[in-house]
């Protein structure tokens, strides 16, 4: 088992990405996180594909793309063309999730599927053999800088048996209000993925707030098994 950090960029000055991704793939950040807000799905508005296009061309790490939007099937396309590796789409809007799931897969992309905080993991009891992830809110999605849910911790637990179940290793990442104090124990529920937005970009140093995250979560992984 391994932990990645995908640093969310809805956190950093929008003024100055590049810079901002720069710093946190200096610090380890194994992913850029990026948030897509429509203003129905969530209150918010954030950025789209155009963003996606430019941040593509800089970025050397992976974009994880998490859509809140409410018709996610209208642009799938558009992010896995211009260079998502990962697409993740809400359970809570999807009629035919399976066929959005699938979608994406044949764009070539990761696809995940996303829960937010009251939606219950058995929702995903019939699709948990198709993902390539799971994203698991730890807050209600639509803000950065907000609290964890504690709630979460069992919810990673719950999903990560469901996938053990079907046999499907796919990790499961977590997002909202993960910090240093948090990580070890969401990791040592199960996450494999961590999106951290404020605990990185409001630091004075985002490269070394990525590096004591990766720590952090760290001290949460079993302990290695010793060969004789
Ligand atoms: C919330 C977004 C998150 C957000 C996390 O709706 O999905 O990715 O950026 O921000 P923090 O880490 O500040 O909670
Ligand atoms: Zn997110």
């Amino acid at each position: 088992m391994t932990v990645r950090i995908a640093a969310s960029i809805l956190a950093a000055d929008f003024a100055a990405l590049g810079d901002a991704i720069g710093a946190v793939e200096r610090g380890g950040a194994d992913l850029i996180h990026v948030d897509v807000m429509d203003g129905h799905f969530v209150p918010n508005i954030s950025i789209g594909v155009p963003v996606v296009t430019s941040i593509k061309r800089i970025a050397k790490v992976p974009l994880d793309v998490h859509l809140m939007i409410t018709d996610p099937d209208r642009y799938i396309e558009a992010f896995a063309k211009e260079g998502a590796a990962m697409i993740s789409v809400h359970a809570e809007v999807l009629p035919h999730l399976h066929r959005t799931i699938h979608a994406i897969k044949d764009l070539g992309a990761q696809a995940g599927v996303v829960i937010n905080p009251a939606t219950p993991v058995a929702s995903l009891v019939d699709i948990a053999e198709d993902v390539d992830y799971v994203l698991v809110m730890s807050v209600n999605p639509g803000f950065g800088g907000q609290r964890y849910i504690p709630r979460s911790d069992a919810k990673v637990r719950e999903v990560r048996s469901l996938l053990d179940r079907a046999r499907n290793p796919a990790p499961v990442e977590v997002d909202g209000g993960v910090d240093r104090h948090n990580a070890g124990r969401i990791v040592a529920a199960g996450a494999e993925i961590l999106v951290a937005g404020s605990s990185i970009f409001h630091t004075p140093d985002p490269a070394q707030a990525t590096r004591e995250l990766r720590a952090a979560a760290e001290q949460g992984l079993p302990s290695p098994t010793l060969h004789e």
